[in-house]
């Protein structure tokens, strides 16, 4: 049994980090918060944040209460999240390795063709 559950632990982990990426990805989150959830502007960075800081401050977005005059924005994207979905997004964005960037393959790019 306990094998069993340390040969699939890292599959049902992975399993996890997809439906909170679906989350993410299929309720307009990144619209403003940006694919990886690097922060766009005035919206916050969401990638690397603790899950239980993001868990606590959607819960209260969904009961209508934020911390910036930007809030009205955000509630109404909170409120259509119920429990496990707040605790499944939140789990994705606090995996997300904020170094993990784009600029990355463009300094691949570069290195290659630099003079
Ligand atoms: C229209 C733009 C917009 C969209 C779309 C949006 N957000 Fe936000 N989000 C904001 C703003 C603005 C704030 C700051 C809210 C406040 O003042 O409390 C915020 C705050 C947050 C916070 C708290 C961050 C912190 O560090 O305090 C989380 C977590 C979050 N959003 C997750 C999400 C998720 C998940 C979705 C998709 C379901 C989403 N947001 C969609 C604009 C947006």
């Amino acid at each position: 049994m306990v094998r069993f559950l340390l040969f699939f632990m890292p599959f049902m982990l992975l399993a996890n980090e997809n439906i909170g990426e679906k989350i993410y990805m299929t309720k307009g989150c990144y619209g403003c918060h940006g694919t990886k959830g690097e922060g766009i502007g005035t919206y916050p960075k969401l990638a690397g944040k603790p899950a239980t800081l993001l868990i606590e401050r959607l819960n209260k977005l969904n009961k209508g209460i934020g911390q910036t005059s930007k809030r009205d924005l955000m509630i109404p994207f909170a409120k259509a999240l119920n429990k496990k979905e707040i605790e499944e997004v939140s789990k994705y964005l606090s995996l997300i390795n904020i170094n993990d960037k784009g600029e990355d393959i463009a300094d691949e790019y570069l290195g290659g063709f630099g003079s």
